[in-house]
């Protein structure tokens, strides 16, 4: 077989994954696994919207559309910027892309060049160092520190820019640890960004999933994503539509354009049923956002509480998103050790925090998507089996 790419050899997976098909495997034996591996809410997408993208196939709304978007949706999303971001950008700056995740490979594409190097948060999701690492360019992590809320920190961030940084990833709500940047913090980054002459690409996925009330700051706030910051954000988290894959960006103009030609080349558009439904979601009624946002909040008090009480464990309170993010060093395992033991013992599949780079060394990370009872009784096979 010849040879495959350097990119090939480069680009790498996500554990979540892995650890879900080891859970599946141990449940074929027989055994009770409690899942808190995979990032996906613990519900159906609602009804409204599932109707709006069954009706949009019964009308044959089955064939291509425009690359960058159905012009309806891409109008909902210049609302939608309007109304929770505070500025109106053109229509020539919104791109619709078949989930979030194509827009971080899109937009890295878009800037980055092989050598080129990239500032992104570590414990971070996975698909950046990746993308990063696919095209050539050198990934510069910013560990996350407990004692600093994980959050990034500018100063942080400033020390490790170079001529060759070409872009920084911001990511708040952040997965994997549930911190939300503040405005402070935001603005002096993207003042470095400024002062050096690179990109800022804010993934907000989690924008609409924060706690008591307090919104998440968007750091494109500052140029409005016409000049140098990229906005990512989504439907899988917040409307429950991670199957159906749909996600946008908000860029400069001129990136725009290119950013056509590459869906193009890539995926000529995204499903035109998938749009129908998400114009339903981001336009229809948004009264269950709030009711999720309470169960939610139940569940991370409840799991923050339990976890706090497991010896060896110490878990701070999420501000968003719906993961708790363990420090789990007085157990005295390693991320993977602890993982394993847990998965083994117990039955209670999480990811290590080494999934999301070398900084997640120390901590595992528990989805809570998932019931009050299975978070007791979670909580109660680790008290058990670390006591
Ligand atoms: C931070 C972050 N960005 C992006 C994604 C992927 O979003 P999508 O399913 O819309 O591609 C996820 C999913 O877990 C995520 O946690």
């Amino acid at each position: 077989m010849p040879r495959l790419s350097l990119g090939a050899g480069r680009i790498y997976g996500e554990a979540a994954f892995e650890i879900l098909a080891r859970a599946q495997a141990l449940e074929k034996q027989g055994h009770r696994v409690l899942h808190f591996e995979i990032g996906e809410p613990d519900m159906e997408t609602p009804d409204h919207i599932a109707e709006a993208g069954i009706q949009a196939i019964r009308d044959r709304k089955t064939h291509y559309v425009p690359s960058l978007g159905l012009m309806e949706l891409r109008e909902a999303v210049v609302e939608e910027i309007k109304n929770t971001r505070g500025y109106t950008p053109d229509i020539g700056q919104v791109v619709i892309t078949p989930g979030l995740k194509p827009g971080i490979f899109f937009s890295m594409l878009a800037t980055v060049d092989p050598g080129d190097e990239v500032i992104f948060p570590e414990p971070g999701y996975p698909a950046y160092g990746s993308a990063a690492a696919m095209i050539g360019a050198d990934p510069v992590p910013v560990p996350l520190l407990e004692e600093n809320g994980f959050r990034m920190n500018p100063d942080d961030v400033r020390q490790r820019v170079t001529e060759k940084t070409k872009a920084v990833i911001i990511n708040s709500p952040q997965n994997p640890t549930g911190s939300v940047m503040t405005n402070d913090e935001l603005r002096e980054i993207h003042h470095i960004a400024r002062e050096h002459d690179f990109f800022v690409i804010s993934d907000e996925v989690y924008s609409k999933m924060t706690y008591d009330g307090i919104p998440a700051p968007s750091i494109t706030t500052y140029d409005q994503a016409r000049e140098r910051t990229i906005l990512l954000d989504g439907f899988s988290k917040c409307y429950v539509m991670t199957g159906w894959r749909l996600g946008y960006m908000v860029v400069p103009a001129v990136m725009a354009d290119r950013l056509r030609d590459y869906l193009v080349s890539a995926v000529s558009c995204t499903a035109a049923f998938t749009q129908w439904a998400g114009l339903e979601a981001l336009t229809g009624d948004q009264s269950f956002i709030p009711g999720m946002m309470d169960r939610f909040t139940r569940k991370r008090d409840r799991i923050v509480h339990g976890l706090n009480q497991v010896p060896g464990m110490y878990c701070r309170v999420p501000e968003g998103a719906f993961y708790a993010f363990v420090n789990i060093r007085g157990t005295g395992m390693t991320s993977q050790a602890c993982s394993e033991y847990v998965l083994n013992e117990c039955r209670v599949a999480t990811v290590p925090g080494t999934a999301f780079g070398a900084a997640g060394e120390g901590y595992l990370r528990f989805s809570y998507a998932t019931s009050l009872d299975q978070i007791d009784e979670a909580v109660e096979r680790l008290i058990t089996a670390f006591s």
